[in-house]
């Protein structure tokens, strides 16, 4: 399958799942809930949220904050847009594929901010979302990503094996992809950070614009 044929039935699958998407995401939100606010808690300044979802974060924001935030899936905007209420800043929703980001102006914004956008992206494309990353960070623009991988525990890795059907049949999402090696492979997007906010499964990836 090519890879636009890939996003399209990602985009088809979120379209469907947004209807229960934050019933069937409940247990991991609950500990998702914890570590939003700390995760936006310092980006000031015009931000893309890239792969917004139903706006859980859009509610964190400080109020100094200019926010894009786009999504593949229609419907799960329209979930956002009902969140959107509840946010303290400016907000706009778009419907925009981020590895194309047509109407989305270069050199524009201090922060890219996503969560759990990669590891539903096919690696095939993921070099064209961090090119457009690349392109609509100012110079010296940050981003910080949270992503979901695979586990070096034994213990762990089996749990993620058990789950591995569902995520990827509900959510598209895959622990093997390879967000981190793409990002450092970019000639203009320079990794200063990496940490894990739960074991070795929650990776956030830090970084600049050069
Ligand atoms: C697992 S959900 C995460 C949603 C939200 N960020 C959160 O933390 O709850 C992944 C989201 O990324 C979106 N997405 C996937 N590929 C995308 C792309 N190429 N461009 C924009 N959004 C995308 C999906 O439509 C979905 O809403």
């Amino acid at each position: 399958m090519k890879s636009h044929e890939k996003n399209l039935l990602l985009q088809t699958k979120y379209n469907v799942t947004a209807s229960f998407y934050d019933i069937l995401d409940y247990p991991w939100e609950r500990i998702y809930k914890k570590w939003r606010p700390a995760l936006v808690r310092d980006l000031r300044g015009e931000i893309l949220e890239a792969g917004v979802g139903t706006g859980r974060n859009l509610k964190f924001y400080h109020q100094d904050v200019e926010l894009v935030g786009i999504d593949l899936s229609k419907q799960m905007l329209s979930k956002a847009e009902k969140r959107k209420t509840k946010a303290r800043c400016k907000v706009s929703l778009l419907h925009e594929d981020a590895t194309v980001m047509r109407s989305i102006d270069s050199n524009k914004f201090d922060w890219i901010f996503s969560t759990f956008m990669c590891c539903v992206m096919p690696d095939e494309i993921q070099n064209l979302a961090i090119e457009q990353f690349s392109r609509v960070l100012k110079p010296g623009g940050r981003f910080r990503l949270l992503e979901i991988v695979y586990s070096k525990n034994k213990k762990i890795r089996k749990r993620q094996d058990f789950f591995t059907p569902f995520v990827e049949m509900v959510y598209g999402a895959r622990f093997d992809r390879n967000t981190l090696r793409h990002i450092e492979q970019s000639s203009t997007l320079k990794v200063t950070k990496t940490s894990f906010l739960k074991d070795d499964t929650y990776l956030l990836i830090e970084g600049i614009r050069v």
